[in-house]
């Protein structure tokens, strides 16, 4: 017995990889579970502005009553969502922004307050005093741009922190020959800012490789649970610290739903960021394994609920057949 849903949205993420992606759709999923009229349909860019583009069309073509949009690079991707936003589908910004004033909501964090973050924990650790590189993500992204600004912003009121290098590690964990020619440029350096945890695994290796890594300092951005993430770096303490930025998946579709029911909701929604390090990493980890207990437990409730439907409609039926004989 297929339903027609109710409400379909469309989802173009800009990339599926890594975790981080992985978590945000979680959380749609996981709000998704409370609203079974609901139809979600995901496009994955893999990192390219035309095809994100091409794949907004698509989406909008195909009829849908909401449009969430991460967007690969700001600028290129922006003529589509406002189109779609023209043709009043509302659209709701997830993590990343486009150039164009045209949305409906935006979800996420503040990028600006991540790089200020960073560098007032950079002052403070290294005593207002060294020299700073900083690993920047896809150029043309708007979260890159944000935490950029707000990274050099925080630094002004220290005259004696300079970032003396700058690379871009594209958001991912390749390997940063860029940065290694920077360490061995600054040898002297004190600290890496990486815009996210990945990028700054990806240097604390690179520092290893070159015997640096007992001297350098590195923060990274995202904080995310699981091996190799930026609670286990920092637990490990190959970060001293990472920057909370929630993948806001849950938060996109509350919105999302909050828009297509025409219910009050806010325009600007801002997920809030706290820095972990030595002082607070083992909390957050207990915290989000309570989490997934409780998530477990939730799917657990749902799988019974359908189970003793399922049961009361085929009773139903042998009912229904014993009262019509
Ligand atoms: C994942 C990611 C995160 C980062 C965010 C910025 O694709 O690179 O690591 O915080 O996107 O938009």
């Amino acid at each position: 017995e297929s339903q027609q849903p109710t409400y379909r949205i469309g989802f173009s993420q800009c990339s599926t990889a890594g975790p981080w992606r992985q978590a945000m759709l979680d959380g749609m999923k996981r709000e998704l579970s409370f609203h079974p009229d609901v139809e979600l349909r995901m496009l994955d860019a893999h990192d390219n502005s035309q095809v994100q583009q091409q794949q907004i069309r698509e989406l909008v073509r195909g009829g849908i009553d909401l449009l969430i949009v991460s967007p690969y690079e700001a600028g290129p991707v922006a003529p589509a969502v406002e189109e779609a936003f023209r043709r009043g589908v509302p659209v709701v910004l997830l993590d990343r922004r486009t150039t164009s004033p045209h949305y409906t909501a935006y979800v996420g964090g503040d990028n600006l307050e991540v790089g200020q973050t960073a560098a007032r924990y950079a002052a403070r650790l290294l005593n207002r005093h060294g020299d700073i590189i900083e690993i920047l993500g896809t150029p043309g992204s708007s979260a890159t741009s944000e935490r950029h600004q707000g990274f050099a912003q925080g630094l002004q009121q220290y005259p004696n922190l300079r970032v003396v290098s700058q690379v871009t590690g594209d958001w991912t964990e390749k390997k940063l020959p860029a940065l290694t020619k920077a360490l061995q440029a600054h040898p002297g350096v004190a600290l890496i800012f990486a815009h996210n945890d990945g990028m700054g695994r990806a240097a604390y290796e690179a520092c290893q490789q070159l015997g640096l890594a007992q001297k350098v300092k590195i923060i990274g951005v995202d904080g995310l649970a699981g091996k190799n993430e930026g609670l286990d770096l920092v637990q490990r303490g190959l970060e001293t610290a990472s920057v909370l930025y929630s993948p806001g998946g849950e938060d996109a579709i509350r919105t999302a739903l909050s828009i297509l029911h025409k219910q009050p909701y806010k325009r600007e929604n801002t997920l809030g960021t706290i820095v972990i390090d030595s002082t607070n990493v083992r909390t957050m980890q207990q915290q989000t394994d309570k989490m997934l207990t409780q998530q477990e437990d939730i799917e657990r409730q749902q799988g019974l609920l359908q189970r003793l439907q399922a049961t009361y409609a085929s009773q139903q039926t042998i009912l229904y057949g014993l009262l019509a004989t």
